[in-house]
């Protein structure tokens, strides 16, 4: 699928829907992306879109932080430190992928087969030019249908003739 290119404000627009479907539908959602590619960015917009109104912060020193929403607890994990799936028991893994709610993953891809095959991916990618990032969303397994990104990137200006 095409990613749709977003700026900052679209981006976290895109997010606060993606995290109030997550959060009613239960999503396990995995982002992925280079560093500085706005993952924490769109976690933060995600789970104030869930209903979190704490302040939402990398979880660096600890794999997941847990957040209560509208719906119930939502979680926000980092694998950062991690180097691969063989390190993920012991840390709460478990609780999170089996989480009823919505759970929000940066570096995901450090899961591997662990990820539970019902979930959203999320890639967001760095655009050439200016501060806009590429985003492609997808739903694998039975994971209900992903917002569309497209909806929030800028609309192309009608030229004037
Ligand atoms: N279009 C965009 N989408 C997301 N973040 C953006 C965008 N343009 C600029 N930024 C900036 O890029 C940075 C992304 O940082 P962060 O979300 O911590 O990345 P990551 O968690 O992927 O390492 C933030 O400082 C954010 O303000
Ligand atoms: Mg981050």
């Amino acid at each position: 699928m095409k990613p749709a290119v977003l700026d900052e404000a679209g981006l976290v627009r895109w997010g606060r829907a993606l995290g109030e479907t997550a959060a009613r539908e239960t999503v396990f959602v995995a982002l992925l992306g280079p560093l500085g590619a706005g993952k924490t960015r769109l976690a933060q917009a995600a789970c104030a879109g869930a209903g979190v109104r704490d302040p939402v912060t990398s979880p660096t020193y600890t794999l997941v932080h847990w957040y209560e929403g509208d719906g119930g607890a939502v979680a926000h994990a980092d694998l950062y430190r991690i180097r691969d799936a063989s390190e993920l028991p012991g840390l709460g893994w478990e609780e999170l992928e089996s989480h009823p709610g919505a759970v929000f993953v940066e570096w995901a891809e450090r899961a591997g087969g662990e990820l539970p095959p019902d979930r959203w991916e999320v890639r967001l990618e760095f655009a050439a030019g200016g501060a806009k990032r590429n985003v492609t969303a997808r739903a694998l397994g039975d994971a209900p249908p992903i917002p569309d990104p497209a909806l929030h990137a800028r609309a192309a200006r009608t030229p004037s003739c």
